[in-house]
């Protein structure tokens, strides 16, 4: 059995508890918030979200997404709410800053 692990969104102040290796949009989806995708890849860049605290818990971005990120020139606190997975918590998670 595996911890779950906590993710807060905001400005909804909403938390969920989610298995690791979850994404962030599963997290936010298990929350009851909606984040606008396309590809749900990495590729497009729909869905870029703002870690303000407890980045260091999500696996660091790669293929897809570590390539979007760098097209988009987003710095570290961003990652792509359909790539990004949580590994451990707390973590806080900002939705529709971009
Ligand atoms: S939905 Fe396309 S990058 Fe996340």
């Amino acid at each position: 059995m595996s911890t779950l692990v906590e993710v807060r969104f905001l400005p909804a102040e909403r938390s969920v508890w989610i298995a690791p290796g979850s994404t962030i949009l599963a997290a936010a989806e298990a929350a009851g918030l909606e984040v606008v995708t396309g590809c749900t890849r990495g590729m497009c860049g729909t869905d870029p979200v703002r870690v303000p605290s407890g980045a260091e818990g999500l696996a660091a971005p790669a293929g897809h997404e570590r390539g979007t990120l760098d097209r988009m020139g987003l710095g570290p606190d961003w990652r792509l709410a359909c790539s990004a997975r949580v590994e451990r918590g707390p973590l806080v998670v900002e939705l529709g800053t971009f």
